[in-house]
Formats: structure tokens, C-alpha cells, sequence
């Protein structure tokens, strides 16, 4: 719950400036620029052929972006098969705007997410689902860009050089808008009947 968090510690920041400088002409200029500070949702990456892409790739279409791993044992699965099904029912409900929608799963185990390896761990949830990974250097300069958090949990008495570890990660559905702008994001407590609701609704 990233952004609700920054809005709120935002909102003290911006009590405190009222507080101490006594300008409301301060706080007024000075908000919206703060709140609105948005995730620019830049990347370069490449996808399960190796080719390179960037979000210039899915301009004019909203992408819907999940970062995991594909050895994550619940939170992963769990989350791309809600993204699957909202999907499923906007392609039901609203066919126009599931049209618009790029669904994407960024790895955040470029390590062991291998092309290859997340070409078929993507089939598994969504024929149009499209999986990205690239350099660790890359992971980390889209994980930044998008507030997410990762770290490499290597299981107790295991030998840290071994490959049987866990990326602890941060786990939410982002939506970006047609021009990968930050719109919104989704925590795993919404189903997907949730999610998808919303997305009739911010959808153009
Ligand atoms: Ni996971």
C-alpha cells in the first residue's frame, strides 16, 4: 500500500508546512504538485524472446503490471491468476476496453527468470499475459521507477550461495494509463470481480 501511505505522509508534511510557516497560500501552490508526483513508468527491458521493449512499446494502451518471480510458491500465482481472471471478465463485459489493456509480469529474479523460463510460466495464466525481465541493473532501475520493493531471502540454514532462495516483494496490480502514467493499483485484497470492476470504470 504504497501510495495511500505517501498521501498520507504527504498530508503531514502538509500540516506541518501550515503549522510552521502559517501560509495557506503555501500549502495551496505546494500540494498538488506533491501529491501528484507521479510513478513515471518508464522501463527498458526485454520480453520472453529477448527483444528489447520499452513502454513506448504500449503507448495509447493501459498496462496492467504485476512484479514477481516465477519460484514465488503462493503470492505470485495467486495474484497473476486474479489478474487472468479480470481480465477474463472485462474481455466478457467490456471487450472494447479489455482491448486497451496490455497485461504485463515483470520479474523481479532476473537471475533465474530466464526468457525461456518466463515464456512458459506466462502461458500458464493468460494467453495475452507478456512477461519482462532484463539485466539486474534494469530490474532495479524499474523496480525504483515504480516503488517496488525486492529482496533476495535465502531460506535458514541454506548456503547463501545456493539457488533455492525466495525474493520477498512487494505484491500489487498496477494500472498505467495510455501515456505509462501511474492511474492506479490494486492490493491482493480485491478479487478479481473487484479488479475488474474498477477497470470498466477507469478505462477509456
Ligand atoms: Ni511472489
Amino acid at each position: 500500500m504504497i501510495a495511500p501511505t505517501r498521501n498520507l505522509l504527504l498530508g503531514l508534511l502538509s500540516l506541518v508546512c501550515l503549522a510552521f510557516t502559517g501560509g495557506v497560500a503555501y500549502v495551496l501552490i505546494a500540494m498538488p504538485e506533491m501529491v501528484e508526483a507521479p510513478i513515471v513508468g518508464s522501463f527498458e527491458l526485454i520480453d520472453s524472446e529477448s527483444k528489447p521493449v520499452t513502454e513506448a512499446d504500449f503507448a495509447g494502451r493501459y498496462m496492467l503490471m504485476y512484479f514477481g518471480y516465477t519460484f514465488c510458491p503462493d503470492v505470485c500465482p495467486t495474484e497473476l491468476a486474479k489478474m487472468a481472471a479480470a481480465l477474463d471478465i472485462l474481455v466478457e463485459t467490456e471487450p472494447d476496453k479489455a482491448a486497451k489493456l496490455v497485461p504485463l509480469f515483470i520479474s523481479v529474479d532476473p537471475e533465474r527468470d530466464t526468457p525461456e523460463r518466463l515464456a512458459e510460466y506466462a502461458a500458464l495464466f493468460h494467453p495475452r499475459l507478456i512477461a519482462l525481465t532484463g539485466s539486474p541493473e534494469q530490474i532495479r532501475a524499474v523496480a525504483a521507477a515504480y516503488k517496488v520493493f525486492y529482496v533476495k531471502v535465502h531460506p535458514e540454514g541454506s548456503a547463501t550461495g545456493k539457488q533455492d532462495y525466495l525474493m520477498d516483494h512487494s505484491s500489487q496490480i498496477y494500472l498505467m494509463g495510455p501515456n505509462a502514467h501511474y492511474v492506479t493499483h490494486y492490493s491482493s485484497t480485491l478479487s478479481a470481480e473487484q479488479v475488474a470492476a474498477d477497470l470498466a470504470k477507469r478505462v477509456e
